[in-house]
């Protein structure tokens, strides 16, 4: 991480996990994190979810996130949650592309980039995850893979609109397999992530976006991970959903 150009952000993911009722119970045992100012903290929530965290973390400077939304404002998208509905409920931040919503749910780098501009026109923060699977890490070409969806997924964005992304690098092999990416591995793909987006945009620009781990964080090895210098939070899955590893990851962040 470093402080001087942008902020560190530690981002829960939920996932399909927790009830409205557990999911108010939960988040106001995680009240106590508002005593942190080093980290900007975000608990990404299931869409249902989001009234009862709001309500719980009210008057808190803790943030509320969704994990995905679509990229019309309405119409006829039966099952689907626009940015202005979101905004309405105070969120601040959307997960866009996660590797289950491209694995299970079809979503493309096209459909990631026209959800991160919707995001972004709506006044939401993206949170763009990116990550290769272990057959492409085998196969040697994680920085191809990763500089093609970076690519796609800024399509058409402008400098100050860069400026408000998120990026996330989860390798889909460090997802809620336990396994994580050496500190040295992360920080090599995040550094080219900034190395890709400092060729379209500037240095200026590319200094100023954070850059997140994901992938089997927790309590353990968060220090070393974002101790790196191009290694800026976490987004958090399953360790997300205690309190006590939540709360040792954010602390792990000063
Ligand atoms: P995990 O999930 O921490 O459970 O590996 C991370 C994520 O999918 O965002």
């Amino acid at each position: 991480m470093d402080r001087r150009y942008r902020k560190t952000i530690v981002a829960g993911n939920w996932k399909m996990n927790l009830t409205p009722s557990e999911a108010k119970k939960f988040a106001a045992s995680l009240l106590p994190l508002n005593s942190v100012k080093y980290t900007h903290i975000a608990l990404c929530v299931p869409a249902i979810d989001i009234p009862a965290v709001t309500k719980a973390l009210k008057n808190s400077h803790l943030a509320v996130g969704a994990q995905n939304c679509h990229f019309e404002e309405k119409g006829a998208f039966t099952g689907e949650v626009s940015v202005p509905m979101l905004r309405d409920l105070n969120v601040k931040y959307v997960i866009i592309g996660h590797s289950e919503r491209r694995q299970y749910f079809g979503e493309t780098d096209e459909t990631v980039n026209k959800k991160a501009l919707a995001a972004l026109a709506g006044g939401l923060r993206p949170i763009i995850c990116v990550g290769e699977t272990q057959e492409q890490r085998d196969a040697g070409v994680t920085e191809e893979v990763i500089k093609l969806q970076i690519k796609l997924a800024i399509k058409d964005m402008t400098p100050a609109q860069i400026r408000r992304i998120t990026v996330a690098y989860e390798p889909i092999w460090a997802i809620g397999t336990g396994k994580t990416a050496t500190p040295e591995d992360a920080e090599a793909v995040c550094k080219f992530i900034r190395a890709t987006l400092r060729s379209f945009f500037g240095a200026r620009v590319a200094r100023s976006v954070s850059i997140l781990y994901g992938g089997s964080m927790n309590e353990k090895n968060a220090k070393a991970l974002m101790q790196q210098p191009d290694i800026d939070g976490g987004l958090i899955g399953g360790a997300s959903l205690k309190a006590d590893a939540f709360t040792a990851i954010v602390e792990a962040s000063k």
